[in-house]
């Protein structure tokens, strides 16, 4: 199977472009098959987890056009009422579950195979049924593994979020637009691709207000039209780049970004010793010594997202003194400790706490992703180690950051995507 192989020991530096955020693009191309008229969006990343959603909507009938590599031109007026949606690439990726709200809310009836995606947690979709059933709908679970959602009229309804999530947010938004009369979401999710996914839909004619606070308020419109519309920047790519240049003691300028969707993560490493400088669209992160301790708990948006755990941890593992990580979001996010254990570094993990007394370097080990997120922050670990690492399991690293391997060797890594020994022999020979 592929997987990389890494030299460790380069500082990063250089320049790095960031994509469009996985995340946003997930709800927006569910969100693109809710009008007749064709859509074309930009800035959508070319990652695995896009390439399956949008084989999702194809196979259910939406007419997929490629302009770029990533540009895309959607029309889902073929997409007949009621007909199933599932195929394997819907069961692929977590993101299909927009699927329902986006269904649900143009034909008032969607039945979609239920999600996969990353195994960190038990990741219930209570919240987006309970909101589906505000707004009339019946909801059903049936075998094999389906979601089943029907309404004869969707009416607004005032919701209360038992929790914040990201996806109950953006599914009972989609589900709402066309409803009859206003919906409010309170204690709604304030991620910035919860508003790109309302700003994309209201600029295909929904009336949603209040998106980026904790009160959403959506206004039912007849329909909704075609539109031109880009994705904002992957606020997760980007902050891993910004860790990458920390732990590796570089200087790297993150170009195409919105800083103060960064702010969580530039605050943590200026508290820690780093330095940053922030411009428009532009971030550089420069760390010149060993960074120090700090204590970190992952909240949903403006906190520290859950999504950059693995990253901070894998550099406080490096910094001087003893940090404490904490996840509140999803249980059985630590299950790369083990990996980095093996690196030399010093944690403990007592229920959603790790305690990470740092060590000066890691050295290298063969390593497997044990999903997205860690996985990246594993290659991180990687590229700051001493020596030769491995890195398998990385379709879960390609689901969500494009080019990895390219865009860190742009910055100075070692760093090859490998299937044999032979190969892995040349590229020992070749860096050394
Ligand atoms: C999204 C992101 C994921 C990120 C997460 C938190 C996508 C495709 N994925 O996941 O990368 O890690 O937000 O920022 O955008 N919960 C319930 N009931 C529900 C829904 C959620 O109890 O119906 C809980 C979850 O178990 C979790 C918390 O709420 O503890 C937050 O989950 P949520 O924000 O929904 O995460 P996702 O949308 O799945």
């Amino acid at each position: 199977m592929d997987h990389y192989i890494v030299k460790g020991g380069n500082s990063l530096s250089g320049e790095v472009e960031i994509a469009g955020a996985k995340n946003a693009a997930l709800g927006i191309l569910a969100a693109s098959v809710m009008t007749n008229e064709t859509v074309t969006i930009e800035n959508i990343p070319d990652v695995s987890d896009i390439r399956a959603i949008l084989k999702a909507i194809q196979m259910i009938g939406a007419h997929v056009e490629k302009v770029d590599r990533h540009c895309y031109r959607i029309n889902g007026s073929m997409i007949s009422r009621g007909s199933a949606v599932d195929n394997d690439y819907v069961r692929k990726i977590r993101g299909s579950y927009y699927l329902i709200g986006a269904l649900l809310g143009k034909h008032r009836c969607a039945s979609v195979a239920l999600p996969g995606g990353c195994n960190i947690g038990l990741r219930p979709i209570d919240q987006h049924i309970k909101g589906f059933r505000a707004l009339g709908a019946d909801v059903s679970l049936v075998s094999p593994g389906m979601v089943v959602a029907e309404a004869e009229v969707l009416r607004g309804s005032h919701i209360y979020m038992d929790v914040v999530s990201v996806g109950a947010t953006i599914n009972i938004m989609m589900a709402s637009v066309m409803a009859v009369g206003q919906t409010i979401i309170e204690n709604a999710a304030k991620e910035p691709h919860v508003v790109d996914v309302a700003n994309f839909l209201n600029s295909m004619g929904a009336n949603i207000k209040g998106a980026g606070t904790d009160t959403i308020r959506i206004r039912g419109v007849e329909r909704l039209h075609g539109t031109n519309y880009s994705i904002i920047p992957d606020q997760i790519e980007a902050g891993t780049f910004m860790f990458a240049a920390a732990a590796t003691r570089g200087d790297v300028t993150i170009r195409n970004v919105i800083p103060k969707h960064l702010e969580s993560l530039s605050a943590k490493l200026k508290e820690i010793g780093c330095q940053i400088h922030e411009s428009d669209d532009e971030l550089r992160v420069v760390a010149t010594r060993r960074l120090g301790a700090t204590n970190v708990k992952t909240l949903p948006y403006p906190g520290f997202p859950t999504d950059m755990q693995p990253q901070i941890a894998v550099l406080l593992g490096l910094s001087r003194g003893v940090s404490i990580v904490t996840e509140s979001i999803f249980e059985n996010r630590f299950k790369y400790v083990d990996e980095l254990i093996k690196m030399g570094a010093h944690v403990t993990v007592e229920g959603n706490t790790a305690i990470i007394d740092g060590v000066e370097k890691y050295t290298g080990a063969r390593l497997s992703s044990p999903d997205l997120r860690a996985g990246a922050a594993l290659v991180t670990a990687a590229l700051a180690a001493e020596g030769f690492s491995e890195v398998h399991e990385i379709h879960y690293i390609e689901r969500g950051y494009e080019d990895f391997p390219e865009k860190l060797r742009r910055l100075g890594a070692e760093i090859e995507i490998i299937e044999t020994e032979e190969e892995k022999r040349k590229f020992m020979f070749r860096v050394g």
